[in-house]
């Protein structure tokens, strides 16, 4: 063949390819609340491996953590008939969406990339709506975890926690020596974040069970419910004034820059550390809270697909779907963002030592009962109830009520709510 020909021929099976792409090309518009800056690191990885295959990514994030604005913004796109492409819902939250009628089936991906093999069950059956996969899951997020400035520690001459007693023991000698000793959001999920991990810590994970998944009236009004409001009320005193409103990871960098001894909160404040190039078991310590090291509140984040007219949408959608769980994105995503892989057989090598324990500690409280969903985290309840448990634990933490006025309040306030 003559090169002039060879040439022609090459050319024109481009663009024979060209003209026939495999898929077409589409927009998601995505509605997330990842906008915090291990959040915002996170999130873009998928931007890229979404635009890498052609497609257009639309950001819809909207700012508050916990995402209960998010939420609040969701359903009034979802009213006006225009959703999203893509959505950040959780939990039992799916359940409802699927109810509505309005959830993409995501049967062919799930089939295709095999997800009944890659995914944990208990997992997996969260996100089917009627056996159908209708979510896909991102990540592990653990809630009961306690972030230490060491040096704080150090200066103040406290031991570094594991039980309560030792909590308040350093926290009394961090105070003493001028500085903050627990930086604290006041904002109604994460009272409730750290409220959820004293429960748990009181009362074990039978316990947390019976109150905060089933929301038993007994459990909620009992005792050691009593007991658990009364340790959260006393963290109090080893806030800052300013605490009040304070965005989760505003006190996260209080303890980066060694303002505030250390935070309780779920490990996307791993994500600010390590966007802060900061260095775990050197620049901060991650432990379990305190009273909590057999306990794992666990907390998965996923995304719902809302069916789409478009067949450019659906398959950009699906395309989402699909990168989710596949390994490149679960290392890089999970890496940044503090949480663990979702995707079963991970190589852990990657991975830093508070995500190792975490991958471990998953595994061995899976085995022995101490594997939990958070109730603040939408994995436990729907959200009504959630809503009258965060009404009264932010009343009870905000106002000067008895540990036993809250702890009947719940239990009635609850089963109003159920
Ligand atoms: C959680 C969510 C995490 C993190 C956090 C703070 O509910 O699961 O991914 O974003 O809120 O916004």
């Amino acid at each position: 063949m003559k090169k002039s020909m060879l040439i022609w021929t090459l050319a024109l099976t481009m663009i024979a390819f060209m003209a026939v792409p495999s898929a077409m090309a589409g927009e998601v518009e995505v509605l997330h609340w990842w906008t915090s800056g291990g959040e915002a690191k996170s999130v873009a990885v998928l931007k890229d491996l979404l635009e890498k295959e052609g497609h257009t990514w639309k950001d819809f994030a909207v700012a508050g953590g916990g995402g209960d604005t998010a939420m609040t913004v969701l359903r009034s796109r979802a009213v006006a008939g225009n959703p999203p492409t893509a959505a950040q819902v959780k939990g039992p939250q799916i359940q409802q969406w699927g109810d509505e009628g309005v959830l993409a089936d995501l049967g062919r991906v799930a089939k295709a990339e095999k997800w009944d093999d890659i995914i944990p069950g208990v997992v997996a059956n969260v996100m089917k709506y009627r056996g159908q996969y209708v979510a896909v899951p991102v990540n592990v997020h653990r809630i009961n975890w306690m972030w230490v400035n060491p040096e704080v520690f150090k200066k103040a001459g406290a031991k570094v926690p594991t039980t309560w007693a030792e909590l308040e023991e350093a926290a009394k000698k961090i105070q003493a020596a001028g500085m903050i000793p627990i930086a604290f959001g006041g904002q109604d999920w994460q009272e409730a974040t750290v409220f959820e991990s004293i429960v748990i810590g009181v009362g074990g994970a039978d316990f947390y069970r019976k109150a905060l998944v089933q929301a038993d009236p007994g459990a909620l009004g009992s005792p050691t419910m009593v007991k658990a409001f009364e340790r959260f009320k006393n963290l109090k005193q080893y806030t800052d004034k300013n605490a009040p409103g304070r965005d989760w990871n505003l006190a996260t960098a209080m303890v980066i820059k060694g303002e505030a001894g250390m935070q309780f909160m779920g490990d996307w404040a791993k994500g600010e550390f390590t966007a802060a190039g900061k260095v775990p078991g050197v620049d901060y310590l991650a432990l379990p809270m305190p009273d909590t090291d057999k306990y794992f509140l666990f907390n998965v984040d996923s995304f719902i697909f809302f069916k789409q007219k478009a067949v450019a949408a659906g398959q950009a959608a699906e395309a989402m779907a699909r990168l989710i769980l596949q390994p490149r994105f679960q290392e890089v995503f999970n890496i940044n963002k503090g949480s663990i892989p979702v995707r079963l057989g991970m190589p852990k090598d990657n991975f830093d030592a508070p995500a190792q324990r975490s991958m471990d500690d998953f595994v061995a409280t899976a085995k022995s009962g101490g594997l939990v969903p958070s109730m603040a985290h939408e994995m436990a309840v729907y959200p009504e109830v959630r809503g009258a448990i965060f009404d009264v634990v932010t009343n009870f933490y905000n106002s000067d009520m008895s540990a036993a006025d809250a702890a009947k309040r719940l239990a009635s306030e609850v089963a109003a709510a159920k």
